[in-house]
Formats: C-alpha cells, sequence, structure tokens
C-alpha cells in the first residue's frame, strides 16, 4: 500500500519537474527569440535609415516596417554575409594586399597574429602605425563613451560617478562599429584609401556594387554614399555575429555552467585574480556575471592611466617630445586640455588575452607573464621597468610628461613601494597567468 503511493508520488514528482523544466525552456527560448528578433530589426531599422535620408532614387528603398521577421532576418544574414567577405578582402586596401584580417586575425581572437608593437600598412604597406591592434571579441556591450559612468550592478553604489568609460579604439574616440570601420579604411597608415570614393571605386571594381544592391533589395545601382554606408555597416553586422565574436566558449564559462573544473593551479589563480589584498585584478576586469546573469566580460570599459613603460619600437617616440596620451590626445581631440585625462586608455577585455603576443596600448610586454609582473613591480621596482634620467634617477612613468604623472592610478596591486615585498611572488604570477589561460575561447572538456 504504501509502496504504491509512494511510487505515486514519485511518477508525480518526476511529472512536475520534467513540467518546470519544460516552462524554463519555453522562457528561455522566448527570451532568446525577442533578443534575436529585437537585435535584428534594430539591425535592419538602422540599415535602412542610414542612407535611407539621401535616398534620391524615387522612394524605392523598402520601408522598414511590412518586413516580416523571415525577411528581417535574411536581409540581416545577407548582410554579415557582405561584411564577413569584406573583412577578408584585401582587394579593399590601395597596397592591395591588406584586409582587416591581416591585423585582426581570426585565429589570434580578432587580434594581430605577429609579436610586433604596431603593424605597418598604406598604399606602400611600409607606414607605421602607431598603438597595438586590439582584438575584436567581446566589443559588443561596450558601452557609447561617456565622461561619466554610475554603475547600475548588483552590490555597486549608484551614486559613485567612476568617470571616463568605454567607446571603441583604446581612447573611447569612437561609438559605433561602423564609424570605426572608416577609420582604417581611410587611414594613411592602415589601408590607405584617400576618401570614401576610392573605397567605393574599390568596391564596385571587386563586384560588390550588384552584392550591396541585392542586399539592400534593389534593382537600379546605389551611390556612392549608400554603397560606403552599407559597406560598413555590414561589417558592423558581422562584428556582431555571436557565433564568431561572443561565442563564450572558454574553460571559465564551462565552469560556470558546471560543465568544467579548474585545475589547483588555475583555481588559485582566479583567487588571486578576485583577491582584493593580491591580484585585485577583477576591480577592473570583471569576473563575474552581470546583474541580469549576462557572462562575465572581463573589463569595466573604465579609461585608466596605468603607466606603462615607453616603447622605443614605436616609430612616433623618435621624437622625444611626442606622447600618446590617450584620453586627452593627440589621436583623439575633444579632450586636449583636460590633463587629468592624459594617460587613460580603455579597460580591455583579458578573454583570449593568452593568444596574443603583445600587451598594452603600445605594445610593450611581449609575454603575458610580464604584463602580469608589471602589476606585481610597477611600484616595488621601477628601475625595472623605466628608462633613467640623465642624473641616473629612475623616471618613473615614462611615457608620460611630467604632468601627466598624477593621474597615474595607485590602487591594489599599485598601493606598494620601493622597499615592500611585490603584490605578487613568483609562483602567484604563474597562478594568475594559468587562470587567463581559462579565458580562451573553444574550451572543449575532456571526455
Ligand atoms: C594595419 C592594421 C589594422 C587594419 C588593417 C585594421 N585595423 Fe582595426 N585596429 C587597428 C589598431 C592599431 C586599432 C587601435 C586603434 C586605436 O586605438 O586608435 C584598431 C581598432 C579597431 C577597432 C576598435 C577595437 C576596440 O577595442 O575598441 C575595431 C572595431 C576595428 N579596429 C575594426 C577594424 C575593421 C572593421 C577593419 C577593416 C575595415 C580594421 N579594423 C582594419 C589596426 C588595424
Ligand atoms: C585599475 C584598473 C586595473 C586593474 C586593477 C588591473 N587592470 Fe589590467 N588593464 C587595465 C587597463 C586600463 C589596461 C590597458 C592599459 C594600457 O594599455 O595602457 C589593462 C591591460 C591589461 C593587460 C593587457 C591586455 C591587452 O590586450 O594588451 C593584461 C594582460 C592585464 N591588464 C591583466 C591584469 C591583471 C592580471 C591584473 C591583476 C594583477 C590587472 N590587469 C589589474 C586596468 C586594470
Amino acid at each position: 500500500m504504501y509502496g504504491d503511493w509512494l511510487k505515486q508520488r514519485r511518477a508525480k514528482e518526476i511529472m512536475e519537474r520534467a513540467r518546470r523544466a519544460r516552462a524554463r525552456t519555453r522562457a528561455r527560448l522566448r527570451a532568446v527569440a525577442i533578443a534575436v528578433t529585437g537585435l535584428a530589426l534594430l539591425i535592419v531599422h538602422d540599415a535602412i535609415a542610414q542612407p535611407a535620408p539621401r535616398d534620391t532614387h524615387g522612394g524605392l528603398s523598402p520601408p522598414s516596417g511590412g518586413l516580416t521577421r523571415d525577411e528581417v532576418r535574411r536581409r540581416v544574414e545577407r548582410l554579415s554575409d557582405l561584411g564577413r567577405a569584406l573583412f577578408f578582402d584585401p582587394a579593399l586596401s590601395r597596397s592591395g594586399q591588406m584586409a582587416c584580417s591581416s591585423c585582426h586575425d581570426p585565429d589570434h581572437g580578432f587580434g594581430p597574429a605577429n609579436d610586433k608593437a604596431i603593424q605597418l600598412g598604406g598604399g606602400d604597406l611600409r607606414q607605421p602605425g602607431q598603438r597595438a591592434v586590439p582584438s575584436l571579441k567581446y566589443l559588443q556591450a561596450v558601452p557609447a563613451f561617456t565622461e561619466h559612468f554610475f554603475e547600475s550592478e548588483d552590490d555597486a553604489d549608484e551614486s559613485v560617478d567612476n568617470g571616463p568609460t568605454g567607446g571603441l579604439t583604446w581612447d573611447g574616440r569612437v561609438d559605433r562599429s561602423r564609424d570605426q570601420a572608416k577609420i582604417p579604411l581611410l587611414s594613411p597608415f592602415e589601408m590607405g584609401n584617400a576618401d570614401a570614393a576610392e573605397v567605393v571605386r574599390r568596391l564596385r571594381a571587386g563586384g560588390y556594387g550588384d552584392k550591396i544592391a541585392a542586399t539592400l533589395g534593389r534593382s537600379d545601382p546605389p551611390d556612392t554614399d549608400t554603397l560606403f554606408a552599407t559597406a560598413v555597416k555590414a561589417l558592423e553586422v558581422f562584428q556582431q555575429d555571436y557565433r564568431t565574436f561572443y561565442p563564450y566558449t572558454s574553460k571559465y564559462d564551462a565552469l560556470l555552467a558546471g560543465k568544467a573544473t579548474l585545475t589547483p593551479q588555475e583555481a588559485r589563480g582566479l583567487t588571486l585574480f578576485n583577491d582584493v589584498g593580491k591580484g585585485n585584478c577583477a576591480s577592473c576586469h570583471i569576473s563575474r556575471r552581470g546583474k541580469d546573469g549576462t557572462p562575465p566580460q572581463f573589463t569595466d570599459y573604465g579609461l585608466i592611466a596605468l603607466g606603462v613603460p615607453r616603447n622605443p619600437e614605436i616609430p612616433a617616440n623618435r621624437d622625444a617630445g611626442y606622447f600618446d596620451l590617450g584620453l586627452c590626445g593627440p589621436l583623439r581631440t575633444d579632450f586636449a586640455n583636460r590633463r587629468g585625462y592624459c594617460g587613460r586608455f580603455r579597460t580591455p577585455t583579458l578573454r583570449n588575452v593568452a593568444l596574443r603576443k603583445v600587451f598594452y596600448h603600445n605594445g610593450i610586454f611581449r609575454s603575458l607573464r610580464q604584463a602580469v609582473e608589471f602589476y606585481s613591480e610597477r611600484e616595488t621596482n621601477p628601475g625595472r621597468w623605466f628608462a633613467r634620467n640623465a642624473d641616473g634617477s629612475v623616471n618613473a612613468y615614462d611615457d608620460l610628461p611630467p604632468d601627466a604623472k598624477a593621474n597615474v592610478n595607485s590602487e591594489p596591486p599599485f598601493n606598494r613601494h620601493v622597499g615592500e615585498a611585490p603584490a605578487l611572488t613568483a609562483a602567484e604570477i604563474d597562478d594568475i597567468v594559468a587562470f587567463l589561460g581559462t579565458l580562451t575561447d573553444g574550451y572543449e572538456a575532456p571526455p
């Protein structure tokens, strides 16, 4: 009797659990569907809205209303395919040899494949750049640049002004990836086109005129403005493809999903990474999920001055009076008079950082271990990092002019002094480097 009752109750429990699981799955699928179509609609509406005001083709461009979800999805797919083709096509450059992928290599987290601090480009492929090539992965959540960033995260104090935050490039001077794409296309030391018209000539020669017309659903050939706007838009849409640019397939993501365990060394590294009294890395490179459950991005997007050493390998630095000061210029021009902003660069994500061969905005270090050692020893052993003055004293923060040195961050682990022990021992640095290796995409659980 009792056995029967127990069996019935168990069966009921199992059914109830299955029902709840199905409901959860449905809710999750709904959420994903809403997010995906929302994004798709946004993109397409935007794509059409961009060239539309300048459209002189008798209003032939299709209204964004009246599109079914399937049509929207197909259009996004077409734009993304176009963007992928453009991204890998060297025919868009004056040299005919340089594509976006030449600097942003998919096998290196869309960062540089080589260990050069800067890349050479331009029509003759000999014009030096000024900064290290950043990764293009996990840029989808970079907020638009703002001088005053107020956190809405769970335990953060919402009234605290976190200062300059967000924007694309190392100094946050661009807000949208389509505007970003114009920089390399037109830069004399990157893809080297003189103007948009030159890019469009190359687009037409490469057979993209018809492809773009088809993507826009037009029968007549699009004008120069529309071709250029659609090309940079397509590059943007391609870079929003989550399967390629933010797949969240690292071992750390598997750990968060309960599908992997860290080795003892990686686990020690994670603890040191988060520990306020040790690495304190997570205070800027956030390692926990967002309030809404989004996976950790390993950056808070803040623009911070770390005072990394000057890199004599950058040709622009041969001029002793030249300084790349990030937020206050000279590449960025809107804060030229804000000395308090000098030396600040955007905190990069650490996802896929182990695939890099150069580190920091000026590519000063060639090993990840050294990049971490710098945090530990910047203050306790400055002579190891910085050049010397004529009198033999150490010129701390030697890539900043004297009046900008006060901007350098002094929070832990930078709160030590000469003569004190560094924040991290050699073994602890190894642990953190091992942990950083768990942030590389493409982890496959051992069978
Ligand atoms: C010659 C090397 C080179 C080429 C070619 C190149 N880039 Fe870049 N890219 C860079 C460098 C260097 C930066 C950092 C610029 C800065 O901070 O001022 C950068 C930054 C970016 C960023 C901002 C990343 C961030 O972290 O905010 C994006 C997006 C980008 N590039 C996309 C592209 C696209 C799209 C193309 C092709 C149209 C392209 N790049 C071609 C070198 C290159
Ligand atoms: C106060 C904020 C802050 C803290 C704390 C911090 N970082 Fe960073 N991190 C930054 C900023 C800003 C940059 C870029 C600076 C630059 O290039 O000038 C950076 C760059 C890096 C880079 C180079 C990445 C690349 O793509 O070139 C690595 C590696 C790194 N951090 C690891 C760490 C580790 C490990 C810790 C802890 C020991 C840590 N960071 C603590 C803000 C911080």
